[in-house]
């Protein structure tokens, strides 16, 4: 059957393609307000593909619910293969509680899939970095040496054009086989907050247990493949806790002649204590901030070091020389890999304070402010990150300044089990849809429902992702390219077809 799945999406690919750039036209940027319709749209219209291929759709708010009944967060898209399922999760939905039973849950018929995606989008500025409007897609030709053909929007690879790989493998299993996944099991969660930091998420799955409870494992595609030609399954995601700090002096901008010297300087305090975050071995000095990070396994360190990833090619693709590797700021002992995928790090996102426009102006601002970020792995808590680091400034406040904290939340690290039978089921599909057997990577990326559902409901996550490196994730000229889209639905399509295989093998 799935020979015939594959070739209604070739077939139709080329109406796939139109319809993932019609979704990517709507500017779902989750963390700017002028977006929240857009937002909505982006979530009405994933709805509407989920239904056009059979399932029982719902669209759940978010956050406080208003008398309009609209959330102050962005909705939630559920959608079901299985009609029973969606009464059940509407009945606990109404109750407004978690109704667990995971025993009952469990002993289902066949394996239930849990599908994970995001249809918000990052911020697109710097806009005249753009070589076209980022939510103007178009499709640029393949350049010899550079990137393959491939759709230049914002949302192109994260995660739209992800998300509609499992979109378009779900519509081809119905128009083959007239049944919602060819009758597979599946639960589909679209969030439109993930870039904001999955806000309303933890409160959201604490309501829906029950339902999270009947799955049996998640499936996300919203990572990357080690290269073109490697595909591969994530196991492992970092953490993320991210702060804003500000240091406020005077209750004014002041002339730097007259009070230079007589006034503390905000600009040059916080820069003073942000650079003591690191030692001289590039380790982050926050108290305590190892405790819960364990050592890399020497089995694991040496499969990374067989991998086929050459650090200096990477840098030179995003303009960097090969000594960028060892700039003394980095952790010492560990390779970039070992670095990227299970070491912590403290990060200055963005830094701003006093006069920043054309030519001198000589003055003493009255407050800097810094947007501070860690990447967390193992067991490091997100929460307890932010609040020791809090704790870190205020231990250091420059005499007469004060500090102003805000979090801007995060997610806990999740790794997963490597030899779990889905991740088996998702490497067999990999393997049949692009010839090669997948390499099992970890990213320095944040993906933060996974560790949520790990911790509320158990379940392991798969992380079947066909990004590459240079997609610009995040950056002006996101790209997601063709061949990767391609590969990416056969895997979905011939994922739909390794559930039906267990289902009828037991
Ligand atoms: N899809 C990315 C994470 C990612 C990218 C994982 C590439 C692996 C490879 C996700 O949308 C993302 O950007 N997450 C944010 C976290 C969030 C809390 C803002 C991140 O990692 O910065
Ligand atoms: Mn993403
Ligand atoms: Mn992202």
């Amino acid at each position: 059957m799935h020979e015939r799945v594959l070739e209604h999406l070739d077939r139709d690919e080329p109406r796939a393609i139109e319809r993932l750039l019609e979704w990517l036209r709507i500017p779902s940027v989750s963390t700017q307000a002028e977006h929240r319709e857009d937002c909505r749209r982006a979530a009405q219209w994933a709805a509407r593909h989920l239904e056009s291929s059979g399932l029982a759709v719902r669209l759940r708010e978010t956050g406080a619910v208003g008398p309009d009944g609209r959330g102050s967060g962005h909705p939630i898209v559920l959608g079901f293969t299985h009609e029973a399922d969606a009464r059940a999760a509407d009945a606990e939905w109404a109750d407004g509680r978690a109704r667990a039973r995971p025993d009952a849950a469990r002993q289902s018929e066949g394996p239930h899939l849990l599908f994970y995606g995001h249809y918000d989008v990052q911020p697109a500025d710097p806009l005249e970095l753009w070589d076209s409007p980022p939510f103007e897609p178009v499709i640029r030709a393949a350049v010899a040496g550079g990137p393959g053909e491939r759709i230049v929007a914002r949302g192109a690879v994260d995660d739209k054009g992800q998300v509609m790989m499992f979109l378009e493998a779900l519509r081809s299993w119905r128009a083959v086989t007239g049944t919602p996944a060819g009758g597979a099991r599946f639960t589909v969660l679209l969030e439109g907050e993930e870039e904001s930091g999955s806000v309303n998420l933890d409160a959201f799955c604490r309501t829906a247990e029950a339902m999270l409870r009947r799955c049996d494992a998640c499936v996300i595609s919203d990572t990357g493949m080690l290269a073109r030609t490697r595909p591969a399954i994530t196991y492992g995601v970092r953490g993320l806790a991210y702060t804003e700090v500000t240091l406020h002096g005077a209750n004014q901008d002041l002339h730097s002649g007259l009070w230079g010297g007589r006034a503390p300087n905000p600009a040059s305090e916080l820069c003073k204590v942000l650079a003591r975050l690191w030692d001289e071995r590039g380790r982050v000095t926050l108290p305590g901030f190892y405790d819960a990070v364990r050592p890399l396994a020497p089995e694991e360190r040496a499969a990374w070091a067989r991998l086929p990833f050459d650090p200096a090619e990477a840098l030179a693709k995003i303009g960097l020389p090969p000594e960028a590797d060892r700039w003394g700021g980095q952790e010492e002992g560990y390779t970039a890999l070992e670095r990227e995928w299970a070491r912590p790090t403290a990060e200055i996102n963005g830094i701003v304070g006093g006069y920043t426009g054309h030519g001198a102006k000589t003055i003493i601002p009255a407050r800097a402010s810094a947007k501070v970020s860690f990447r967390l792995v193992a067991d490091q808590d997100p929460g307890a990150v932010t609040e020791a680091f809090f704790a870190w400034c205020r231990s250091r406040t420059p005499p007469g300044c004060r500090w102003e904290f805000v979090s801007h939340s995060g997610g806990p690290p999740a790794t997963v089990r490597t030899d779990s039978e889905y991740l088996r089921a998702a490497a067999r599909a990999i393997k049949r849809a692009t010839g090669k057997e997948p390499e099992l990577i970890r990213s320095g990326g944040s993906i933060p429902v996974a560790g949520m559902l790990k911790a509320l409901a158990g379940l392991e996550t798969v992380f079947m992702g066909f990004g590459l490196d240079d997609d610009r994730v995040h950056s002006p000229n996101e790209k997601f390219e063709l061949e990767c889209y391609r590969m990416g639905a056969r895997a979905h399509v011939l994922l739909v077809a390794e559930m039906l295989g267990a289902g009828r093998g037991g």
